[in-house]
């Protein structure tokens, strides 16, 4: 009897067990789960995995929004215009229990510098040579985002960009390739976590995949003129970098690379992304890319335009609605094979999986106070901002200020501002969290009298603020001028024809000039800017970029002498808006002496290289040492420089490792960063920076067809002032 018992219950089970289908089945293999659903789906379901919608301003949660109304709740992803996890999951309890299969809506998001704790902008992230840093504050976003519903954000931009009249050069980590690549990893790690099911992961998605940064003028949208060459060595190495770091997802750029744009362009979404870099995540298109290629040219109309972009390999468009209207018949006139439609709905499902998505499709609902703003974020987003500001100019140690300084004459646009430094991208971040300039100054010099003036608008001509601004001068020891940009003209289609400030803030330093105090200039901007005129009227300059919620504390800190400064330019700051391109990783010229072909009417030299920032310390590099001068190409050259802290600060410094090599059958530029490392040094103290030089790695390079070429002969190594030679051979 009880043994007829026992097997009645093991069948029982097992009969439980296979009324599960794989793809519900938390414990079988992400893969198998995939092929179970797939083979579940119709055509209409899996059609609809490949849209993403928006919702609109519309609170009824019974009701997506007017873009999805009337549309299944089986739409593969919505672009979560809202912070509220309580919609989210009314959303997903509608893609959960009323559609058929119980697919699981991805909820994405633009977190850019953070969701509602805003950090610097990226550009200004890279300036801080911290990827650890960089890291934790994505991973604390990922944390507020998921919080708020949001399952992926559309992070990290990693265009290379050298044209600062482009707006979204905010939105990156500057002009080098490897930089690129270094904080772009960072950001995955730290968005995606150990693993993407983690709790508090968020997937990621590169960005725009790929030239965007080459926007011809730094005009947005537009054609991208990028050489096989530069394609492969300048632009595609930081994606490459981050596929192979983990990164979930992809999106497809606005540009037309070289006369195939980016979101209809085979051979670097297919041939390079998917087959030879072996990336099994999926690639969105950008908003309104897929439509675009109408007016890029290169398709006759909307259905033209989705059968291209999906057959050159866009898996999912971004809110078009042109997959969702025309696929079907695409399918049905075997222009779109099967095949590629169940390798993309594949792609897409493998993210829900992989996040975790099928078995936790639900937001966890926490009070507001603990998701947002967090004692822990908070003191993220101080650091970074600290770590991220360029001491650009110090004359006769202006900065720190003495004890002379009884009377801060705080003047400009930018000084009691809150809503243009949190920065551009920051949808869910607020002016009141903000801390102002003025408030951070006020609680750093408590015994300080400070003479506040607005003195004149960020741009405009009313010039009625000049007189009170100079009087507070006139009464004060010093002037910190606060001027800058908007956030509204950097990030999308904020591209400017000039890089310099607006003509009124010009003035208004001129005019303060002429009172005889010294001014530090403490600029808040998106950009490098033009400052030929501006240099030499100011006695320190302080570029604190778009520093987030945060601002004010770090940059009191460095004004009191509180913080040392350790932020070095990501990005090469021009003379003149004329002198764009100027990057330091230029090739040679054909005539590199006399100034030939150098601008005859102004210098060559920008104002600020990439790699400059000053201290309050001193820093002494002991020659290089390397372990051999003469090796093979497979073997390593050990390389390392003391540097002695001989100030009376601690401090944090970064040392670059950059190498060249002069001839090659592809001319290479005169030098390229290679490694670096940022490493607090005690004021007295010395400590050893070392790099491996692998040449393969580092001595090798690509050409037009992404072949890795080495070829053996003298290469130089170069940090600070100073440079060796060594030799490889085969
Ligand atoms: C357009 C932007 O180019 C892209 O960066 C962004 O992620 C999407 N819009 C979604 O907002």
């Amino acid at each position: 009897m009880k043994k007829i018992a026992i097997v009645c219950s093991v069948l029982l089970s097992h009969l439980i067990v296979a009324q599960v289908p794989v793809y519900k089945n938390k414990t079988a293999p992400v893969e198998k789960r995939i092929s179970d659903l797939l083979s579940k789906m119709t055509i209409e379901e899996k059609i609809l995995q490949l849209n993403q919608y928006t919702f609109g301003i519309n609170n009824n949660p019974n009701n997506i929004g007017p873009e999805v109304k009337g549309l299944p709740a089986g739409i593969g992803s919505l672009i979560y215009f809202s912070a509220d996890p309580v919609l989210r999951n009314t959303i997903q309890k509608k893609a959960m229990e009323e559609t058929r299969l119980g697919i699981p809506i991805l909820f994405g998001f633009d977190v850019i510098h953070g969701f509602r704790t805003v950090y610097p902008i990226s550009i200004a992230q890279a300036c801080s040579w911290n990827p650890e840093l960089v890291k934790l504050n994505c991973s604390e976003a990922a944390r507020e985002s998921v919080l708020s519903g949001v399952d992926w954000t559309f992070s990290p931009m990693i265009d290379v960009a050298r044209d600062p009249r482009w707006g979204r050069v905010s939105e990156g980590y500057g002009e080098d390739p490897y930089v690129n690549a270094v904080f772009g990893v960072a950001s995955v790690k730290g968005y995606q976590g150990k693993k993407l099911s983690d709790p508090f992961s968020i997937a990621a998605c590169l960005k725009h995949f790929v030239g965007y940064g080459m926007s011809e003028g730094g005009r947005d949208y537009r054609f991208s003129d990028v050489s096989a060459q530069s394609l492969w060595e300048t632009y595609l190495p930081p994606y490459q970098a981050c596929i192979d770091a983990g990164a979930a997802t992809v999106m497809s750029g606005f540009n037309d690379i070289s006369g195939v744009p980016a979101t209809a362009n085979h051979y670097t979404l297919t041939e390079i992304l998917k087959k030879r870099w072996k990336f099994n995540g999926f690639v969105v298109s950008d908003w309104n890319a897929v439509k675009q290629l109408v007016w890029q040219g290169v398709a006759k109309d909307e259905k033209e335009a989705g059968q291209k972009a999906f057959m050159a390999g866009v898996e999912m468009d971004m809110k078009d609605n042109i997959y969702f209207e025309h696929f079907a018949a695409l399918i049905a006139e075997k222009k779109i094979p099967m095949s590629a439609i169940n390798d993309a709905v594949s792609r897409v499902l493998r993210v829900k999986f992989n996040l975790g998505l099928f078995d936790n499709p639900y937001t966890e609902i926490v009070e507001e106070q603990s998701r947002y703003l967090q004692a822990r974020s908070k003191e993220l987003a101080t650091n970074l901002a600290e770590e991220s500001m360029v001491l650009l100019k110090n004359k006769s140690n202006t900065l720190p200020f003495n004890s002379n300084v009884k009377k801060i004459a705080l003047i400009g646009p930018m000084a009691k501002d809150k809503e243009n430094i949190i920065g551009a991208w920051s949808f869910n971040g607020k002016s009141k969290d903000a801390e102002s300039l003025f408030e951070g100054i006020q609680k750093e010099f408590k015994n300080v009298t400070i003479n506040y003036a607005v003195g004149c608008d960020f741009d405009g001509t009313n010039e009625s603020g000049f007189a009170e601004a100079v009087a507070k001068a006139k009464e004060s020891d010093i002037i910190v001028l606060c001027l800058g940009e908007k956030k509204t003209w950097s990030g999308e289609n904020a591209s400017r024809s000039t890089i310099a400030l607006p003509e009124i803030q010009e003035k208004l330093v001129e005019e303060l000039k002429k009172t005889g105090k010294p001014i530090v200039l403490v600029l808040s901007n998106g950009r490098p800017l033009e400052l030929v005129r501006l240099e030499p009227l100011v006695d320190a300059i302080v570029e604190i970029w778009q520093p987030g919620v945060a601002g004010g504390t770090p940059l009191a800190g460095i004004l009191s002498g509180r913080i040392n400064p350790s932020a070095k330019l990501a990005i090469t700051f021009p003379l003149t808006t004329g002198q764009i391109p100027t990057y330091y990783s230029i090739r040679q010229s054909a005539r590199p002496f006399d100034k030939q072909g150098d601008y005859q009417d102004i210098s060559t030299e920008p104002l600020y290289w990439f790699g400059h920032g000053l201290s309050y310390t001193k820093y002494d590099y002991s020659p290089i040492k390397l372990s051999a001068t003469k090796i093979n190409k497979n073997q390593k050259i050990m390389v390392e420089v003391s540097v002695a802290n001989t100030g009376k600060v601690d401090g944090k410094e970064t040392v670059f490792w950059y190498v060249s090599d002069p001839v090659a059958s592809i001319s290479r530029p005169i030098k390229e960063l290679k490694f670096f490392e940022k490493k607090e040094i005690k004021s007295g103290k010395k400590i050893i920076y070392t790099f491996q030089i692998e040449p393969m790695r580092d001595l090798s390079f690509t050409d037009a067809i992404g072949k890795r070429l080495f070829e053996s002969g003298d290469f130089y190594l170069y940090v600070n002032d100073q440079k060796v030679k060594f030799e490889v051979t085969e």
